[in-house]
């Protein structure tokens, strides 16, 4: 039986031994945001926070993540009321298919959040590890220093 707080809320699922975090978030809770790829640890679209630091949710054992704080992109903002990551993404036009948003958002609230937004080398590394296929990597980076600015 794991235990996890997910954008806030408390969660007790039972997992079975290999079952991986992105699993038990997409299909048991059904945060449909936190996306499937590589499964390797490569794309990072699976990303999630977790106990507040940036981690690939197909590379960790659901067991592990057991007493683990997660945010997922779910959990950030609203629709009557984005985050100003969001705001910042749409103002760029950093949004294309969206496959990859969940995450970027979530790096970009990362590197928020951290006091890193205003420094683009930092922003530009963060988004290295994360594979849009639309190429919106400069979007990225205008819109996190958009959001560094205040909007
Ligand atoms: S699906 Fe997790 S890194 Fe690609
Ligand atoms: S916006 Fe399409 S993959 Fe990034």
């Amino acid at each position: 039986m794991v235990e996890l707080k997910v954008n806030g809320r408390p969660y007790r699922v039972e997992v079975t031994e290999n079952e991986l975090l992105v699993d038990v978030l997409r299909y048991r809770l059904g945060f449909m945001g936190v996306k499937q790829g590589c499964g390797e640890g490569d794309c990072g679209l699976c990303l999630v926070l977790m106990n507040g630091r940036p981690v690939h949710s197909c590379l960790i054992p659901a067991w592990r993540a057991d007493g683990s704080d997660i945010v997922t992109v779910e959990g950030i903002g609203s629709e009557t009321s984005l985050h100003p990551v969001q705001r910042a993404f749409i103002d760029q036009g950093a949004v294309q298919c969206g496959f990859c948003i969940p995450a970027a958002v979530l790096i970009g609230k990362w590197l928020l959040d951290r006091g890193l937004a205003g420094d683009r080398e930092t922003v530009r590394w963060a988004y290295r590890g994360l594979l849009c296929r639309c190429g919106s990597y400069l979007r990225f980076e205008e819109a996190v220093a958009q959001a560094s600015r205040g909007g």
